[in-house]
């Protein structure tokens, strides 16, 4: 470390970065006091998610889910639906599990210790640096991506970062850079840069506050800089969905298992297939017979819902049909459309019933 922070204005580079903050920073709901909690919430809802898109959860959720207490005591169906849309949903899984600890073995507060913090499920080294730093003020570094781009370029380091032990070199470094004074301001600062100034491809140099502490820009690099190698393609899966009902207009809908991809979330029923023309249909009839003791009469209904993850693409063929009754056991239970608003569907099954309601129920 000595090598890439020798010579490094350590004082002038904390005092103009936290005075840029300390002007400039945006307003933002999670910002309005550093309650642990509110803090603990925000930072997990914005792992991997936009600050714009978050704000409208985190309002709602504050609202729901003030408190350590009346998270811990929530009903996770509850919990899942106010997270309905965000993804990533073992994230609110982790959180409420880790709730109630704090709830059962701190009294309900959330420890200010990094060591005790830091072991609870779902919070990983960014977390536990942000919450004990943003919280109680305690001098952790919280390096994710954005932290990692920013500070790339003004230490000029080239490491690939999307290794995980590239994370171990910037939180070492950050160690030494942070504000022993103020280390709640310094890594949010640091946080509001990367969002603001220093972004990945056209960053704002000429507005930036620590221009004169950057290597990047004073070899003129910064666009060189984070090196990131390319994650590897999404696989992509054919599917076929059915949105079946009964007689009275009912839906039929199941709940996922609760271990893998969107564990616990509400789905119409559906499969894997090998096609995606014409024994799609046959494909999901075999399928729903098998699961449902039942064989509807599939009609298709126009348009391919296609579906985004991180590591998957899914491609689904929608159907609809009618259906009375399911085999014992299947899984499957009726709802009506206002009682389907209590249960959290992941956006891809969102998808499939907005196109439903456009195509079969104009
Ligand atoms: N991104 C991650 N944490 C953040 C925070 N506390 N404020 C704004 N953006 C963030």
């Amino acid at each position: 470390m000595k090598t890439i922070l020798s010579d490094f204005p350590i004082d002038s580079f904390q005092k103009d970065l936290i005075g840029w903050f300390q002007r400039e920073q945006r307003i933002l709901p999670w910002r309005e006091n550093s309650d642990p909690y509110r803090v603990w919430v925000s930072e997990i809802m914005l792992q991997q998610t936009r600050v714009d898109t978050v704000i409208p959860y985190f309002l709602n959720f504050m609202e729901k889910f003030p408190d350590v207490q009346s998270l811990a005591k929530a009903d996770e169906e509850q919990v899942m639906k106010a997270w309905e849309g965000l993804g990533y949903y073992s994230r609110v899984r982790n959180l409420q599990f880790a709730v109630r600890e704090v709830s059962e073995a701190y009294d309900g507060i959330v420890p200010a210790d990094p060591g005790k913090f830091g072991e609870l499920k779902g919070v990983g080294p960014y977390t536990k640096g942000a919450v004990m730093s943003i919280a109680y003020n305690i001098p952790e570094p919280a390096v994710d991506g954005n932290v990692m781009r920013v500070m790339s370029r003004i230490l000029l380091i080239d490491e690939d970062i999307a290794k995980p032990k590239t994370r171990k070199l910037f939180d070492t470094a950050i160690r030494e850079v942070i504000s022993k004074d103020n280390p709640s301001d310094f890594n949010q600062a640091l946080m509001e840069l990367g969002a603001l100034i220093c972004t990945p491809s056209s960053p704002s140099c000429l507005l930036c506050p620590v221009r004169e502490h950057c290597q990047a820009f004073a070899e003129g690099r910064q666009h060189e800089l984070p090196v990131k190698s390319k994650k590897k393609k999404q696989k992509s899966m054919l599917m076929a969905a059915a949105v079946l009902r009964d007689s009275s207009g009912s839906y039929w809908i199941r709940k996922r298992p609760s271990e893998g991809l969107l564990a616990n979330l509400w789905e119409f029923p559906n499969c894997e297939t090998v096609s995606d023309t014409l024994t799609q249909k046959e494909e999901l009839e075999t399928y729903l017979i098998r699961e449902l003791e039942a064989i509807p009469e599939l009609t298709p209904v126009e348009g391919v819902i296609q579906h985004v993850f991180s590591h998957l693409i899914w491609n689904i063929a929608l159907f609809a049909g009618i259906v009375e009754n399911v085999k014992e056991g299947s899984g499957l239970v009726k709802v009506t459309e206002e009682e389907m608003k209590q249960y959290a569907f992941p956006v891809p099954h969102q998808k499939i019933f907005k196109l439903y309601l456009e195509k079969e129920n104009k």
